[in-house]
């Protein structure tokens, strides 16, 4: 049998067959985020419980705005060795339950492009019950089993890892490698499913040092999701910033120190996921409210997430919009943070401070991001940011994207309201490509005099620095198991895809 034969025969059919596959394309393209990198947004799924217009149902969640959405949080059964559902009546549909994992991964029906996950742990869940699981080959592999048929069952796409952390918090020192066990053999039991493996990191040096064997963990984990923030917090009894991009020389507390150190450990780029907040921490301080000023450890919490020492940005931008609160925000240019602070409280003396990411940050830390070459931007989580649209539109998102700026290219204009922080990211994405383009454009052009711009003792991250190009990652097997990379090549070394291409000229000559 020939090609012509099997093209007379089949002809009809394969024009369908092309004809339907440009079709589902298509609607792939126009389902998700379209600048081709990872978009992973977290949902705090008890958000539904949070009162008034704090509360967050799967009915708020846009798929558009992510490639990735990961259900947080499931939890470990350790008599039996099982992850579990925390909230039977969220989760499921039993006992006439509201059945959120399958309402979440329904939603691929209509958006194709999404792919749905599992976060099993989170803080509340500890370590320690972890720690005996993995320590135990027998637990260790039943565990493995049944997680499998559990996220097949409610038709997850993967599971995502949020112990917190391996070795700490009632840990052992073993957990490090037991870890990389845990991860190997999730890998062996998902890979015939074509399921995906991913885990929330650390990013405090000390952590990352005891906890995680990185360069083993990135051969099994399809992504690293790294939780750059709560590098300060009332805890620190002073105030700080939330999740500052850089820090002074010696400071290891900073996002980019953190991916830094990652990338030096052997953690392939594309595979970091560089995780955002969006919120903020909170102090109250008898001084100005300046960074460093001392607290007694106290804070204050939202009329939403209600949380001592955390703010929503949600809650943060509904007091900034209050021209008569009394609160002021002050930027910081080296960290790309804010400070919100209220007038010194006339009865207890305090001013209240809250340090976290706005729209300017976010676009910043997305340039840094793509400056890494890294696989894209994670965030922790969607239900915080302003998903109804009640708060005004920043204006001064791409201050920082001088080069931006000079090309004179037109920035987008927002055709909604709501969700400013993830739609920045999405925005931000090729914005901050070209940025790096033209800046590399333009060094060549004018070299030295923009050397040592904005040096004042931080290990800056600034988008003057050449030294961004000595970041070369060994190339992991991500996009060779995805397929994604030089797809036309490939296309052209399919025989099917060949006899699909000459029965269509055989036909139209
Ligand atoms: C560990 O498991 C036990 C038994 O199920 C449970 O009582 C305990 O709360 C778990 N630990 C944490 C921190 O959740
Ligand atoms: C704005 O802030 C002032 C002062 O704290 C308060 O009295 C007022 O109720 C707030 N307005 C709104 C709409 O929240």
């Amino acid at each position: 049998m020939t090609w012509q034969h099997i093209c007379t025969g089949s002809r009809l059919f394969l024009i369908l067959l092309v004809v339907s596959s440009v079709g589902v394309m298509e609607t792939k393209a126009k389902t998700g985020p379209v600048h081709g990198k990872v978009v992973v947004c977290y949902i705090s799924t008890w958000a539904v419980y949070r009162p008034g217009h704090g509360a967050y149902s799967i009915d708020n969640f846009d798929p558009s705005l992510c490639t990735h959405v990961v259900y947080a949080f499931a939890g470990l059964d350790p008599e039996l060795s099982a992850i579990k559902s925390l909230d039977p009546w969220q989760d499921l549909k039993e006992d006439y339950g509201k059945g959120g994992y399958e309402r979440l991964t329904g939603l691929k029906r209509t958006h194709p492009h999404l792919k749905v996950s599992l976060a099993i742990g989170g803080w509340n869940e500890g370590s320690k019950n972890y720690s005996r699981m993995v320590a135990d080959p027998m637990a260790r592999g039943k565990f493995v089993k049944q997680v499998t048929s559990f996220i097949r069952r409610y038709n997850f796409d993967g599971l995502d890892l949020d112990w917190e952390y391996p070795t700490q918090r009632d840990g052992n020192p073993a957990d490090r490698e037991n870890f990389v066990l845990l991860c190997k053999e999730l890998r062996e039991q998902f890979q015939p499913h074509n399921l995906l493996l991913t885990s929330a990191i650390g990013a405090a040096k000390n952590v990352i040092d005891q906890a995680y064997d990185v360069r083993q963990i990135s051969r099994y984990l399809d992504f690293l999701h790294i939780m750059c923030y709560d590098y300060h917090g009332s805890w620190d009894r002073k105030v700080g910033y939330n999740s500052p991009l850089t820090a002074p020389q010696g400071d290891a507390l900073s996002v980019q120190y953190t991916i830094d150190y990652l990338l030096k450990l052997g953690a392939p780029a594309e595979k970091i996921v560089m995780g955002v907040p969006f919120y903020g921490r909170t102090f109250k301080t008898p001084y100005d409210g300046n960074i460093g000023d001392d607290t007694d450890g106290t804070a204050f919490q939202g009329p939403y997430t209600r949380e001592d020492g955390f703010l929503g940005y949600n809650e943060i931008c509904q007091i900034l919009k209050n021209k008569t609160s009394g609160w002021t925000t002050m930027w910081d240019p080296e960290t790309s943070q804010v400070v919100a602070r209220s007038e010194k409280d006339v009865f207890n003396g305090l001013v209240q401070v809250v340090t976290f990411d706005n729209s300017r940050s976010i676009a910043n830390k997305v340039k840094f991001a793509m400056d890494r070459n890294l696989a894209g931007i994670m965030v922790w989580s969607i239900d915080t940011d302003d998903f109804l649209g009640e708060c005004e539109i920043e204006e001064d998102v791409y201050e920082d994207f001088r080069h931006l700026k000079h090309s004179g290219l037109r920035l987008p204009t927002r055709l909604h309201n709501n969700y400013p922080l993830l739609r920045t990211i999405n925005e931000a994405m090729p914005l901050a490509i070209e940025e790096i383009k033209n800046k590399h454009h333009h060094h060549h052009d004018e070299d030295h005099d923009m050397h040592g711009h904005g040096d004042h003792g931080h290990r800056n991250y600034d988008d003057d620095d050449d030294s961004v190009e000595d970041n070369e990652i060994p190339h992991g097997s991500v996009e060779d198991r995805k397929g994604e990379s030089n797809s036309a090549l490939r296309k052209l070394q399919n025989p099917f895809f060949v006899a699909v291409v000459w029965c269509l000229l055989s036909l139209v000559f």
